[in-house]
């Protein structure tokens, strides 16, 4: 079932809970993470990035298919617009029925990204939608890993204040897009940020920090936490043992089907991973 992002992710901030957003790609990934949340017996978020939408020619096809899975699932869920710098796709969205977005002006100096986040959250508030938000740029997403960039907490607190977003995405540490998990978080900045500011705090580039890590992250105050490049590899890893293993198949259920229940083992290990079960 569709479900209120705001009951999911401010009611998990509130308990010390993760709550686990996973990117859709293909509508395998849907699927998939649909499974692990009636598995696990918990709530998550499918995102669609600006990317994806991208790569589908629109983000219609790809926004619709998942609204469907997640209505069809007896797991909460919510389904959100990440990394949209365009501002016609949040509209696009909100259309659709998508019950989330995150409007990316990260790359906008302070004031400008302000008065454009500032515009989205009136537009999607009017509409029903919750809004997350990013305020110093996390790295990686043009393939340059930048784990350097901070968030600064006073710059945070007034960043909320002044657009009214329901959900921050901090840099504390992370880059998009790694393979290998060895990233190593600043955990005092995390609980410096979390006592600081009221909204849940949203971790992207999560891929490449390791369990251990992405536990303590929680702990330390992050709520929402991004994987995507992480399942996509196990997706990946699964089609292609399925391919070396049985070369003459032709039939893409058959092989999408591997990388799909792949993808459903990994999220139910990751739930728990990120406290996002209890
Ligand atoms: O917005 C999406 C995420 O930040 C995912 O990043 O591919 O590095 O896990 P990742
Ligand atoms: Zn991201």
């Amino acid at each position: 079932m569709l479900t209120d992002p705001i009951e999911l992710v401010a009611s998990a901030r509130a308990a010390g809970r993760g709550v686990g957003a996973f990117n859709v790609i293909q509508v395998e990934h849907a699927e998939a993470f649909a499974e692990a949340a009636e598995r696990a017996g918990c709530g998550l978020v499918m995102q669609i990035s600006q990317n994806a939408a991208k790569y589908h020619g629109s983000l219609a096809p790809i926004a619709l298919a998942t609204l469907a899975v997640a209505r069809e699932s007896s797991a909460p869920i919510v389904v959100h617009l990440d990394h949209a710098e365009d501002r016609a796709l949040v509209t696009q969205a909100i259309a659709l029925g998508m019950n989330s977005v995150m409007y990316d002006g990260s790359k906008l100096d302070y004031a400008a990204n302000v008065a454009a986040t500032a515009e989205v959250v009136r537009e999607a508030h009017a509409a029903g939608v919750s809004v997350e938000a990013e305020l110093g740029e996390v790295g990686g997403k043009d393939g340059v890993h930048a784990p350097g960039v901070r968030t600064r907490p006073s710059e945070a607190v007034d960043f909320v204040g002044a657009t009214g977003v329901d959900a921050l995405a901090v840099a504390v540490g992370t880059s998009h897009a790694m393979t290998e998990r060895t990233a190593s978080l600043d955990l005092d900045l995390i609980r410096e940020l979390r006592a600081a500011i009221r909204v849940p705090l949203v971790l992207h580039g999560s891929s490449g920090v390791p369990d251990d890590e992405l536990t303590r992250a929680v702990e330390a105050g992050m709520t929402k936490i991004n994987i995507s490049t992480h399942l996509n590899k196990t997706m990946t890893a699964a089609i292609a043992a399925f391919m070396s293993a049985q070369p003459g198949i032709v039939d893409p259920r058959k092989y999408l089907g591997a990388g799909r229940s792949a993808m459903v083992d990994e999220v139910v290990r990751l739930l728990g991973v990120l406290k996002a079960t209890r």
